[in-house]
């Protein structure tokens, strides 16, 4: 190989490392909270999940076994809340936030069966005419909870989809945390559909198996079950 070839591979993966990350801190009130004193600390630093059929797609590699070590985060329905981000975006695909109702100290939940709800969603922008994504270089997600969310402990999960490699079968990215949330001052919704992680996704999925590149897309479907926000 020659040394340019060998300098570009090199940079090439320092460029793809430095693309990924993990989303360490819950922001709470507009202030980010100690890195991984709410969030279930993940054994796999920055790396993405390859495999959506993997018990991980819940809260990570390590993240059922790290609930006794965190702590749970107090926040009010219908309020703002967020994760930092350990390095900025850097691959094209959506924001996805679920949660899980604990039936005791969230600790101790290991999210298992159909019990998760996605709250939030945000995917590509095609107002210009072409597709566009906004996610790529955000350092932080925030996004409102619910208002009418039943009081309770809960699992908070943040996803970012990498799918810039994509239009390749089984080669979508998965970015996630869990964070355990207490929600006060809360309603009388009946979050749904509920669904299983893993189960929720397949390699199919049109925003999974996904092209962005050609021919150019005019649409995204943003993977997984319906927003509820009541
Ligand atoms: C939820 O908790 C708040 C206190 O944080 C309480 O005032 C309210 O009545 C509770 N809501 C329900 C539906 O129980």
């Amino acid at each position: 190989m020659k040394l340019s070839t060998l300098l570009t591979t090199a940079a090439l993966f320092s460029r793809s490392a430095m693309a990924h990350y993990k989303f360490p801190s819950l922001i709470v009130d507009g202030t980010p909270t100690p890195e991984f004193k709410y969030v279930r600390f993940n054994t796999n630093n920055i790396n993405p999940l390859l495999d959506l059929n993997s018990i991980d797609m819940r809260c990570n590699e390590g993240g059922l076994a790290s609930g006794p070590q965190t702590e749970t985060a107090v926040v009010q329905a219908g309020s703002t809340v967020g994760f930092t981000l350990s390095n900025s975006i850097g691959h094209i695909g959506p924001m996805l936030v679920y949660m899980a109702k604990a039936p005791g100290d969230p600790s101790n939940f290991d999210g298992d069966g159909e019990v998760w709800f996605k709250i939030n969603e945000w995917g590509p922008d095609f107002s210009s005419g072409s597709i566009e994504w906004p996610q790529l270089g955000i350092t932080s997600y925030s996004f409102q909870l619910p208002p009418s969310l039943p009081n309770g402990s809960y699992l908070l999960r943040i996803e970012h989809i990498g799918v810039h490699n994509a239009a390749n079968a089984n080669s979508a990215q998965f970015f996630l945390n869990c964070a355990q949330v207490q929600v006060t001052g809360g309603g009388n919704g009946n979050p749904g559909p509920l669904v299983a992680i893993p189960g929720l996704y397949s390699n199919e999925d049109p925003g999974i198996h996904f092209n962005n590149y050609y021919p150019p897309p005019t649409s995204y479907v943003i993977p997984g079950p319906p927003v509820w926000f009541e």
